[in-house]
């Protein structure tokens, strides 16, 4: 999937405001804000991923533990639950959500 040069990418990049409507820019500027999905989600691939890096889903990971995730790999007990942060890029196009696909909407994902 190619998505280069997307509104997203000439409005945050080129700066072109007209690219995109004013419900994204309300979402994007929520993202990035209040909502603090830059925390993991970063970078043009919204995604911390490339830095090694395992979180838990602050919403959506259901019973603490019930998942080994990063745990296997890191050994380190406190990564149980813990997976790598997936790129946003076209998520549109990517259902289902989440590393194991239970989430079948991506409004159930966000
Ligand atoms: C603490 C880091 C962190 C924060 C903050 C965070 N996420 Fe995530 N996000 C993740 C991880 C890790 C996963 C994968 C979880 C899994 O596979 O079980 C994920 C998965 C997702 C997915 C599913 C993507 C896919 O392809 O499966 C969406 C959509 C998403 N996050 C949106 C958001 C939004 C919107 C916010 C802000 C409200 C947000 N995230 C905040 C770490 C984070």
């Amino acid at each position: 999937m190619l998505s280069g040069n997307s509104p997203w990418d000439r409005w945050v990049h080129d700066r072109d405001s007209a690219a995109v409507s004013d419900a994204v820019r309300r979402g994007g500027q929520l993202f990035e804000g209040k909502a603090r999905c830059t925390a993991c989600h970063v970078g043009s691939v919204f995604s911390d991923a490339p830095f090694d890096l395992y979180h838990k889903h602050r919403r959506r990971d259901g019973p603490a533990g019930a998942r080994p995730g990063s745990v296997n790999v890191t050994k380190r007990d406190g990564d149980r639950g813990a997976f790598k942060t997936p790129i946003l890029r076209n998520v549109a196009e990517t259902a289902p959500y989440m590393h194991d696909g239970r989430l079948k909407t991506l409004e159930a994902a966000g």
